[in-house]
Order: structure tokens, then sequence, then C-alpha cells
């Protein structure tokens, strides 16, 4: 079919999420692994998903960085309802991520792009505890923590564990770690193996895991048959509400493999 064509309210996303115990599962056709374009109908699905789903009033809309929420920022259109009122920030403080792919940047282009306002968390990246803990009591940092907390709405990626690993530049011993303990994914900082077990976190502050189950909404976005496992994963610790916005490639696999 088309690439990056919509297959809306179809058999194969109902199948999808049920087998990951989730409410909605979009499938994009293609495969992004292969076709760069996918990645551009993950921007319009994140657009319409919430355009459809945000309630009237204030919203707090939590994100992640990386290379797809990065592509979904850039591709984010205006919001239809002007009923509300979109504020975005990073879910979390930095990971050791480049600038384009931080959460901050993302969140910033995602509120230009779509109408809406945004607020930057600065924690710097590689500092001691004694450095780290006294910004956490700048005013302007605690604005922003709280704000976080009160998010309700999260929008994320899901990684391949080994290739966060690499590009975030951790450690010959972590790496070791995680390759002796299979893990296969990474969202949030923290690390997955095959059976969805977190095998290791890296401290930051902001959104942690345990946070979601009281957000009401919750978009996923991750494709590509090289991510079916990392997805299968991570989507364990998915609250029910959570969309998962997707591809072919990654879906087949996942159906493939059940
Ligand atoms: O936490 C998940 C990663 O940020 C996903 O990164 O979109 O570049 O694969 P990616």
């Amino acid at each position: 079919g088309m690439i990056g064509q919509v297959l809306g309210g179809g058999k194969k996303e109902r199948q999808l999420a049920d087998l990951l115990n989730i409410d909605h599962c979009l499938i994009v056709s293609g495969n992004s692994d292969s076709e760069p374009r996918v990645l551009d109908s993950f921007g319009d699905m994140v657009t319409e998903t919430l355009d459809k789903i945000l309630p009237a009033g204030d919203n707090v809309i939590a994100v992640m960085g990386g290379t797809t929420m990065a592509k979904v920022a850039e591709q984010m259109r205006p919001l239809e309802k002007s009923d509300r009122h979109n504020l975005f920030v990073p879910a979390r403080g930095g990971i050791g991520e480049s600038v384009s792919i931080q959460a901050n940047s993302i969140s910033a282009l995602m509120a230009e792009n779509s109408g809406g306002d945004f607020r930057a968390l600065y924690v710097p990246e590689q500092v001691s505890p004694e450095t780290y803990r006294p910004l956490l009591q700048e005013p302007s940092v605690q604005k922003v923590l709280a704000l976080i907390e009160q998010s309700n709405c999260v929008i994320h990626s899901i990684g391949n564990a080994m290739r966060m690993a690499e590009r975030r530049g951790m450690s010959q011993e972590e790496l070791s770690m995680l390759r002796l303990n299979n893990a296969v994914a990474e969202s949030f900082g923290y690390f997955f193996d095959d059976q969805g077990e977190v095998v290791y976190k890296i401290p930051r502050i902001g959104l942690q895991l345990k946070d979601l189950k009281r957000i009401p909404y919750i978009i996923a976005v991750a494709g590509g048959k090289s991510k079916a496992a990392a997805i299968r994963a991570y989507i364990k610790h998915a609250p029910k509400q959570t969309w998962l916005i997707t591809d072919e490639g990654a879906a087949n696999q996942i159906l493939k493999e059940a």
C-alpha cells in the first residue's frame, strides 16, 4: 500500500491492542526502519489523537526525547479545537542526548507547531549530586517540576536498549551489565529485559514510570521492525489508557511472534 497511509479502525489494530493489553493502537502502513517517510505520518497521528482526546481547558503535556519524538514534533500541526490551552514540558531532566533530540527542544517545537506554550527544564547532564541537589531548590526548576507533576498527558517513544545506551554514552561497565541482563527496551530512562523486567534506571528528576498510572492521556510512538521486541517489553508497564502509534513493520513482527 501507500507509504504512511493510516489503516484506521482496522482489525489488525484491535488485534494488536488486545495482545498488548492496552486500549488503542494505530498502525501506519510501511516500515520506518527502511521508509523514513513513515515517521512523518506519526506526527499526523499524534496531532489527530491529541485533537480527539484532550479535554477543554488547561492541559499539561509532558514529552520525552529521541529521534522519533523529534520527527513527530517537526511534523505536528495546529490543533483544531480552540477551547484548550496546551502547555508542553519536558517529562524528565536530560539523559545525555544531543540538543535537537532533547525533551526540552522537542517540547518547544511541539508547542510552536501545535499552537501551545512550553516551559524548559534547565538541569545539566553530568553533574555530581552535590551540584545537582541545590539546583532542585531553584524556584524556576521547582516550578517546572510542579508542572510535570500536574501533567495530564504524556507523549513518549520506546527505544532499543543497546542503541540508546551507546547513543547516550553510557560506560563500558553499564553496557556489559545491560547486555548481561538481556536489556532490549528503554523508555523514560528505564531499561527493560525481554520479559519487561526493569534491569536498570538512569537516575533523573521528573516523571517516573510509576507516575504514568495517574495520567489519563498517554501516547507512545514507536515503529520499525527493529523495535518490535522493545515495544513488547516496555508495553507491559504501559497503563491501559495508552495509545500506541506504530507502523506495520513493528505491528506485523509483534503479531507474528505472539
Ligand atoms: O526513550 C526512547 C528513546 O528516546 C527513543 O529514541 O526515537 O531515537 O529511537 P529513538
